[in-house]
């Protein structure tokens, strides 16, 4: 199993440090456009094989895609991220030309690959690599809403004095801080409904502290995230390469479900060997279906701003 990660930077360093520790893909290849930086990370990162006791290969390489070849899952992440005060919505510009290249160098060296984009604004760069690729649409995947579940049960934890293995939670919608549609309806505490427990205005605090999850923490960090990415990355990475059919909310291009066509947003997606091989339509009630539909409306406006 061949996973390459372009972008070495803090998310792609700590999505090819979570996929190593876990100790499933034989070789993790780091890709990256500044000189010896994929090579110095991946040097580091395999200083600490013996220590964190893994047997994945992880090279570094210098924007030569001939080493990238034969991937089996590919993970974009290259580009620039949030500085405090942005929009993921407003790296459009910069991020677009970059990713629908590195889409296509990747291709042509491993034309089955399975590719996962986090490339900011991730549902727009999700579905420009659709559009922009004749790759099928269940080899392409867009990470956010694992990271913003991830977000979410942290939040809910928090709020109910619980540690985060009691609780459940999903968030699907817009990778975005307004288009987020964190399942507060359906979240559990050990398949207790957490409405038992926290009251409306509580639940609703949550579900506001989550969807700013990521512009709270590039205030805090004067950039973007990297932790929690990169362990959303690599969790995807092994369902899909251990074919596990796990659930995960992912970007998907849909063609009808949710009532919603010709957009990638996140929606729970079955993934396996087959990358998703299964979109989940859950029941959702009329106040979840406006804010879905609404976030789609968020979505399809960015999408606009693509020159395909
Ligand atoms: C985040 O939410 C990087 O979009 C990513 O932290």
């Amino acid at each position: 199993m061949k996973v390459t990660i372009v972008g070495a930077g803090a998310v792609g360093a700590s999505c090819a440090e979570y996929i190593a520790i876990k100790d499933f893909a034989s070789e993790v290849v780091l890709l990256d456009i500044k000189e010896g930086f994929a090579e110095g990370k991946a040097m580091d990162l395999m200083q600490t094989a013996s220590l964190n006791g893994f047997d994945t290969k992880i090279t570094g390489i210098t924007n030569d895609y001939s080493k990238t070849a034969g991937s089996d899952i590919a993970v974009i992440t290259s580009g620039i991220p949030r500085k405090p005060g942005m929009t993921r919505e407003e790296l459009i510009g910069i991020n677009a030309g970059i990713v629908k290249s590195v889409a296509g160098s990747l291709l042509e060296h491993s034309p089955d690959v399975t590719l996962i984009v986090v490339s900011n604004p991730m549902d727009t760069m999700t579905y420009l690599v659709h559009k922009t690729t004749d790759i099928p649409k269940n080899r392409i995947i867009g990470m956010g809403g694992a990271l913003d579940s991830a977000r979410f049960k942290y939040r809910l934890a928090q709020a109910l004095e619980a540690p985060i293995s009691d609780v459940d939670g999903m968030v699907i919608g817009g990778h975005s801080d307004t288009g987020m549609v964190p399942l507060t309806r359906h979240a559990t505490r050990n398949s207790v409904k957490v409405s038992e427990f926290l009251s409306e205005d509580r639940l609703n605090q949550v579900a506001e502290d989550t969807k700013v999850g990521g512009a709270t923490l590039t205030k805090l960090l004067g950039t973007s995230a990297w932790y929690a990415p990169g362990a959303a990355v690599s969790a995807l990475v092994q369902a899909i390469a251990c074919d596990q059919k796990k659930m995960f909310p992912c970007s998907a291009l849909l063609e009808g479900e949710y009532g919603l066509n010709d957009i990638c947003i996140g929606v729970p997606v079955l993934l396996g060997k087959n990358g998703i091989e299964k979109i989940v339509d859950i029941e959702l009630d009329e106040a979840e279906k406006a804010k879905m539909k609404e976030s789609a409306e968020g979505v399809s406006k960015v999408n606009e701003l693509l020159q395909l």
